[in-house]
């Protein structure tokens, strides 16, 4: 598998292949547009990562500075938006095909890595409950802590119609697994 940055660069190559797995993987109301998912990767501040195999998207993995997502339930609340700290983890995917490999640790893992070495000092993000549990349990693994549940944002009929709103400390280095 190789991993690179993903940014205004090579967001053309691999826009189709994102818009698939994203309608192939979420419920309506957690897919993103081709334009929020462009806004997020052309952010220069951003910290995007894809998981290629060969010519094959298997994963990606994007953030953008809090003060991109105010309208966004979570962020819009966040008292730490507007001092330019603080990544908001907007989206991580691996296709079926790819999971359970160390695929979406490795995305996570080297965005973290990336969002400290380039001066964020946490990370905070959105799972949904029950939908987006495996997600749950890897950033909890990674030092995630919930902050607060948000309720019936989603409000599109599917139970439980909550998520949580989460914290990266980014203040200490992390300890790799091996999943090679
Ligand atoms: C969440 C997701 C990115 C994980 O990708 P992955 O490559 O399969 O994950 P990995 O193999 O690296 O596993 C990392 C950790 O994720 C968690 N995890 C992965 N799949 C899981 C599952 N089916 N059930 C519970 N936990 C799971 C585990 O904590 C796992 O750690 P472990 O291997 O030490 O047990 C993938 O399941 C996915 O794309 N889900 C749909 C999209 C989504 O909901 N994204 C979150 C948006 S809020």
């Amino acid at each position: 598998m190789h991993y690179e940055r993903l940014n205004v660069a090579n967001w053309s190559r691999w826009r189709p292949q994102m818009l698939r797995l994203e309608t192939q993987t979420y419920e309506p109301s957690r897919q993103d547009t081709s334009d929020t998912l462009e806004k997020i990767v052309c952010n220069e501040k951003g910290v995007n990562l894809v998981a290629i195999d060969d010519q094959q998207l298997a994963g990606f993995c994007l953030g953008a500075p809090l003060e991109a997502f105010a309208h966004v339930r979570g962020p819009a609340e966040d008292p730490f938006r507007g001092n330019a700290t603080v990544l908001y983890a907007a989206d991580t995917l691996v296709d079926d095909h790819y999971r359970r490999q160390g695929i979406g640790r490795e995305l996570k893992t080297r965005q973290i890595d990336a969002a400290r070495s380039e001066g964020f000092q946490q990370i905070s993000g959105r799972n949904r409950a029950g939908l987006a549990d495996a997600m749950w349990q890897l950033n909890s693994s990674l030092g995630a802590r919930a902050i607060h549940i948000i309720e019936k944002d989603y409000q599109d009929g599917i139970e439980p119609d909550l998520c949580i709103y989460y914290r990266i400390a980014l203040t200490v280095p992390l300890k790799r697994q091996n999943n090679s």
